[in-house]
């Protein structure tokens, strides 16, 4: 197995888990070491010094003065008996004096007053304990003073204090796993609804994007509404294109049946001149289909940029472009007996992207050319004031009722005399490409009340960052 620490929770609470218990465990086990040490220590000099008061009991002065023991073996069989430790001892009378035992073993040196004291030593290449005890013994008439020391091996103090130690140590290991075990299935049961949701998830269609409705715990909540407040908008953005697609379909299938009707009638037409005239209409037609596809196209963009919300352009000169525009119309507005002008002097700064701009005019443009009717004058303008720079296509025809204004913008929606090659897409398109700079579209009248004007509201950009 192994542990993938950045992927699993379960993993990462372990190692979290289990990090802190060693540390923590670390610290109580060198405590209870020291604890331990101490408490055999004490236990055991117990044992040695009454051992060695027992020594001294018997210590008595003999008949010619002399110090005299009869070492109890009993009371050093006391020690003996725990371990393998071997026990010395030694007595020693007034200073310099050795009365019995082992003559080599060290003794502890006692400071002023002190009674008993304890050493750890070596004896015989062993680490020993000492005790030296300070007695005398009295004849009534003088006390003679003497010395008992006491000396084990630390075989069993070591191994009691190892016993304590390695008890707890099993004691804090158990704790360890036991603790582990806990998060283990703790993180197991917890993740349990967050795989019922994966799998309630998983299991839907793919057009199901009702809102998660399962139980979820607290700390996902958060993470299911918002999965949900997607969902809402992932349909809200399906509708939209289910339903431009049907548009779309049902736009194409006009022309289209055109063309079929007209290559109909190439077929069966009598002369030559009758089969060019199909194939001009259905050229025609031909071209409509092609004009609602880029119309169609252009809006698609539209779309995926809007949904990354306002855009950030450097700044461009209206004037410049709206020149170049109407000049690039100038003929098609001959053609039709339109007399197409352009009215603007200074540079107007704004935010945009000029290929957008561009296509916002063509528009306008297109639509002033095709509805004013023949004879008619259009003026486009670009103009600005301290706040605000406006960008204006005005025509002297027949206008559009201020009622129907609003509608015109709605996708597909034509005016009442649809020339052969509108889409009802124009207006729809000036209006997105507006609001991808904040700017605002107005139709209103044109001069005198006649005709319409079509007003473009833009910020100004601010000078200082015109690139
Ligand atoms: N300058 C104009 N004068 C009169 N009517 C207009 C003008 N511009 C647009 N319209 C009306 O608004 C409708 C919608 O325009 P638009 O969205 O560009 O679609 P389309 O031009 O494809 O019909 C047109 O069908 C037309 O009736
Ligand atoms: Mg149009």
């Amino acid at each position: 197995m192994t542990l993938r620490f950045g992927h699993s929770l379960r993993a990462r609470l372990l190692a979290w888990l289990l990090i802190a218990t060693m540390v923590m465990g670390v610290v109580a086990l060198l405590d209870t070491w020291f604890d331990a040490v101490k408490t055999a220590q004490t236990v055991s000099d117990r044992v040695l010094v009454g051992s060695a008061l027992a020594i001294a009991e018997r210590v008595v002065v003999g008949e010619n003065g002399a110090l005299e023991v009869d070492i109890p073996y009993v009371a050093l069989e006391m020690l003996t008996s725990a371990a393998q430790d071997r026990v010395f001892y030694r007595v020693d009378g007034p200073p310099g004096s050795f009365i019995t035992g082992y003559q080599t073993l060290p003794v502890v040196t006692l400071q002023g007053g002190q009674a008993s004291a304890f050493a750890d030593d070596s004896f015989r290449g062993e680490p020993i304990r000492v005790v030296t005890l300070q007695r005398s013994a009295s004849t009534g008439i003088r006390s003679v003073p003497f010395l008992v020391t006491v000396a084990e091996t630390t075989i069993a103090r070591q191994q009691l204090s190892q016993t304590i130690l390695l008890r707890s140590a099993l004691r804090l290991l158990l704790m360890i796993v036991g603790a582990g075990a806990g998060v283990w299935i703790a993180v197991s049961v917890s993740l349990h609804p967050l795989n019922r949701l994966g799998q309630a998830i998983a299991q839907r269609s793919p057009d199901d994007l009702s809102p998660i409705e399962e139980a979820a715990p607290s700390e996902v909540e958060g993470l299911v509404t918002t999965v949900n407040s997607f969902m809402v908008r992932l349909e809200g953005a399906l509708n939209a294109l289910r339903q431009f697609a049907g548009n779309t379909s049902h736009q194409l299938r006009t022309p289209l049946a055109v063309v079929r009707t007209q290559l109909a009638l190439a077929q069966r037409a009598r002369s030559l001149d009758e089969a060019l005239d199909s194939v001009r209409k259905g050229d025609q037609s031909v071209a409509r289909a092609e004009r609602i596809l880029m119309q169609m196209l252009t809006l698609a963009r539209l779309d995926a940029t809007a949904t990354r919300g306002q855009q950030r352009n450097g700044a461009m000169d209206l004037t410049l472009k709206a020149q170049e525009v109407t000049a690039d119309h100038v003929p098609t507005a001959t053609e039709a007996g339109i007399d197409l002008g352009f009215e603007g002097e200074s540079e107007v700064l704004v935010h945009a992207e000029p290929l957008l701009i561009e296509e916002l005019l063509r528009n306008l443009i297109e639509n002033a050319i095709a509805y004013a009717g023949p004879g008619a004058i259009v003026t486009v303008r670009s103009l600005r004031d301290a706040t605000v720079a406006r960008l204006e296509v005005e025509d002297d025809g027949p206008g559009i009722p201020p009622e129907r204004r609003g509608a015109m913008f709605s996708r597909f929606t034509r005016g009442d005399w649809p020339k052969a090659s509108g889409t009802g897409l124009g207006l729809p398109i000036v209006e997105e490409i507006a609001a991808l700079y904040g700017a605002s579209v107005t139709l209103g009248d044109g001069e005198a009340g006649k005709g319409l004007k079509v007003i473009v509201t833009f910020r100004l950009a601010d000078p200082a960052t015109a690139g």
